[in-house]
């Protein structure tokens, strides 16, 4: 029996018809993932034939060199085009020696990287939180350092000594064969002096990376898997306020003045706000960081049955890409791609 007209039976936008069923939602879908989105962020120590589990990031690891092999082939089998290097030193001292040091962690890392596969894309972290037994970004003034100055705050990060040493570890992470350098310590001036560093020392190719880093709770995982977590104080002295975006778009345009290739907004899902005016503004390629505290949070309600992981995970990444991420650094970068069915 024939509808009776009513009303209802005029309306001509009916948005259902076009999520009726699966072929067609494919059909008008604006947003898909594709290996070409991802970065894989990887963890990797002094020593050998060592694999070990990170407990708050589920199936994550630190690794020594000699185990970067066969992730490395993995990650290139996905698909994936960059991995992103977090080093974790044999010693920390007060100015992070291993972050620039020849022999040090990164360098051997990237080296064993390429030796693998020199096509993957290296990105080095450029901080010095791992490297440094006070656990901060930077040189830090306190009595025993050699640039102790009473005059500023005790506890201050010495802005400038820090900006040299960024300088030096670049250079070394540069050599190794890093093709991105990406300064994660929200210091003043960091993606100009790594950028001049870089060009007067014969590595006008190596890109840089800025974050805009929020100062967040969202990271405390991946302080367990980097072994960074600060001595004393937090980094609001140096990394944002979350309630701030003013202040990132004003970080967004001295970093792209002084240089920066791409923008890296972190962490990702508290922050599309950020993201999308990102994109709608500027022409710079756009990265999100779905940090470790994102991660942690979707394993941990489905490990309770709260939420389906594969769902959650997805529909989180989506959206990063949808906000305007070109590129998403994920710990579920591996994880997404074979859901996917790549
Ligand atoms: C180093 C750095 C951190 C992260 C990336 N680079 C830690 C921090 O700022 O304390 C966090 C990444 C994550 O949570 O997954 N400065």
């Amino acid at each position: 029996m024939a509808y009776e007209a009513t009303w209802h039976a005029n309306l001509k936008v009916r948005l259902r018809r076009l999520r009726l069923s699966k072929n067609m939602r494919r059909l008008v879908r604006e947003t898909d993932l594709t290996s070409d989105d991802f970065i894989y962020p990887l963890f990797v120590r002094h020593g050998a034939g060592i694999k070990l589990p990170v407990e708050s990031l589920p199936g994550k690891h630190q690794l020594s060199v000699d185990n970067l092999a066969a992730e490395v082939r993995e990650i290139s089998a996905l698909g994936i085009p960059a991995v992103i290097l977090f080093g974790i030193p044999e010693h920390k001292d007060w100015c992070g020696t291993d972050n620039f040091a020849e022999d040090g962690i990164v360098p051997r890392a990237i080296r064993a990287i390429k030796e693998t596969d020199p096509d993957l894309l290296v990105i080095s972290d450029m901080c010095f939180c791992q490297y440094t037994d006070h656990g901060h970004c930077g040189i830090i003034n306190i009595p025993d350092n050699p640039h102790y100055d009473p005059a500023l705050p005790p506890g201050y990060l010495h802005n400038d000594h820090t900006l040299d040493l960024l300088q030096q570890a670049s250079l070394t992470h540069a050599g190794a064969g890093a093709d991105i350098i990406a300064p994660s310590g929200m210091i003043d001036g960091a993606v100009a002096a790594i950028r001049s560093t870089l060009d007067s020392d014969g590595a006008q190719h190596v890109a840089v990376m800025s974050y805009i880093k929020y100062a967040s709770a969202f990271y405390g995982p991946f302080r367990d898997a980097a072994e960074s977590a600060p001595q004393f104080g937090d980094r609001s002295q140096y990394q944002m306020d979350p309630a701030n975006q003013r202040q990132a778009f004003k970080e967004i345009s001295l970093d792209i003045e002084e240089g920066a290739d791409i923008i890296m907004i972190k962490p990702a899902l508290p922050n599309l706000d950020v993201l999308s005016r990102l994109r709608e503004n500027h022409s710079v390629p756009a990265a999100a960081y779905q940090v470790s505290g994102e991660y942690a949070m979707i394993h941990a309600a489905a490990q309770r049955g709260w939420i389906d992981l594969e769902r959650v995970a997805l529909e989180s990444l989506t959206c990063i890409k949808r906000a305007g991420a070109d590129m998403i650094i994920s710990y579920f970068a591996k994880d997404a791609l074979k859901w996917l069915g790549a």
